[in-house]
């Protein structure tokens, strides 16, 4: 439209978790008049992402579909720059908005840089301590964190890691993380609607009078050895006959080949595919035992008071840890088994680690990011 006075704001991501997060900021976004918002996603994730597009029911404005089976991060990396640069060029934005940790996010603010356009990072700040995990994404994150010029911490603690890498302090708002608002709209939405997950209802009278363990993993610090010594544990876990194991598997081959060969013969598993977002909040409610390397699995799980136990030496979430839900227990296989069947067998141990804690926000924080734009102009 000539002479459209709007601010113009992209809205970038390509995975699954980024999408999950950056609904409620788009949908917080369009509810000012003075935004002219658009959503731009390179689909380094496909099926998955196409998931969350669909429940969300947001259509993309530009969709670069750049996921390939086995591409490498350089490929990938390289794809993203020049295709989103071209995007930008095309667009011509005022402001960029990322998420997280991923290539897309890392790849779009290194565009946005060489454009000199303004970049927003929503979950800024999460730093973990080691470059190498979770890989790539703790240089993803302090790529970002060098070139963006609005920085949305969803905690304190994230706030305070950017003050001492020397972020000025105007340009750190701490908002909360959106995955809460995306939980609370989701579980409300469920309550009000079972009839959206009929797949966990059906598992759930499949595996009647058991305990559900839900499990998720995928990172890439634990592709190779670390996914095997998780399928040998979640075998031995299995043995049980009072538990049942519900497992999405995510569609990297080098996830699920080695999770279906492990677990093949294992009794009281339930290997399925990635599950709409209502469905897997649905599969976490059902729980008693959460088990994962996922990062925003993480910050769900306190939420609805789930114990999780995470499969990571090291977390850029600590949190959940402070709180009491979630503890590290690595991947050696005897520690997975042993955390667990402490929480199985120990009602002691089960209570002092399921009660409900939002240390990731109030399920607002979308709004805030919105509202700080807005102030900013
Ligand atoms: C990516 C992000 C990671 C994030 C994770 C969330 C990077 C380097 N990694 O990891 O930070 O935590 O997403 O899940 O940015 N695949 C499909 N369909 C899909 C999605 C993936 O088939 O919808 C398969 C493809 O073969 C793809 C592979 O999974 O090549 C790996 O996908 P990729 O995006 O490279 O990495 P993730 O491990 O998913
Ligand atoms: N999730 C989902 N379906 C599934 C498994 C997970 O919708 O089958 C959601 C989950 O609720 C969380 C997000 O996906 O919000 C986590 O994504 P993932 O584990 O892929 O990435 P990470 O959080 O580790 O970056």
């Amino acid at each position: 439209m000539a002479g459209d006075a709007r601010t113009k704001i992209l809205v970038s991501f390509g995975t699954r978790p980024e999408a999950i997060k950056m609904f409620p900021v788009i949908k917080a976004l369009t509810k000012f008049s003075q935004f002219d918002v658009k959503v731009a996603v390179t689909a380094q994730h496909r099926e998955m992402l196409d998931q969350v597009l669909e429940v969300a029911k947001i259509t993309p404005d530009i969709d670069l579909d750049l996921m390939l089976h086995g591409q490498s991060l350089d490929a990938l990396a390289a794809r993203i720059l020049t295709e989103f640069g071209q995007v930008l060029d095309a667009q011509r934005p005022d402001r960029v908005l990322v998420h997280g940790d991923t290539l897309t996010t890392s790849m779009v603010a290194q565009a946005c840089y060489f454009r000199q356009i303004s970049v927003g990072h929503v979950e800024a700040g999460l730093r973990s301590g080691d470059n190498y995990a979770p890989w790539p994404e703790e240089v993803n994150r302090k790529i970002v964190s060098t070139i963006a010029d609005l920085h949305f911490a969803p905690t304190k603690a994230a706030a305070e890691a950017l003050q001492q890498e020397n972020v000025p302090d105007d340009r750190i708002h701490v908002t909360g993380n959106t995955v809460v608002d995306a939980l609370l709209a989701t579980r409300k939405a469920l309550h009000s609607t079972p009839s959206l997950a009929p797949q966990i209802a059906q598992l759930a009278k499949l595996h009647q009078n058991k305990r559900i363990i839900a499990v998720t993993a995928h990172r890439r610090e634990n592709l190779g050895q670390g996914m095997r010594n998780i399928a040998a544990a979640l075998k031995l876990i299995s043995a049980r006959d009072d538990v049942a194991i519900i497992y999405p598997l995510h569609p990297n081959p080098q996830v699920s080949e080695i999770m279906r060969h492990g677990l093949a013969d294992a009794f009281n598993v339930s290997l399925i595919e990635p599950l709409d977002y209502p469905a897997f909040v649905a599969l976490l409610e059902l729980a008693y035992i959460v088990l994962t390397d996922s990062g925003g699995v993480q910050e769900e799980a306190p939420s609805l008071g789930k114990p999780v136990l995470v499969m990571r030496d090291t977390t850029e979430r600590p949190e959940g840890i402070d709180a009491g839900t979630a503890r590290l227990v690595g991947t050696d296989p005897a520690d997975i088994v042993q955390a667990t069947t402490r929480l199985l067998d120990d009602r002691a141990a089960y209570a002092a680690m399921s009660k409900a804690h939002n240390p990731y926000g109030d399920g607002n924080a979308a709004m805030r990011i919105a509202q700080i734009i807005a102030d900013i102009g």
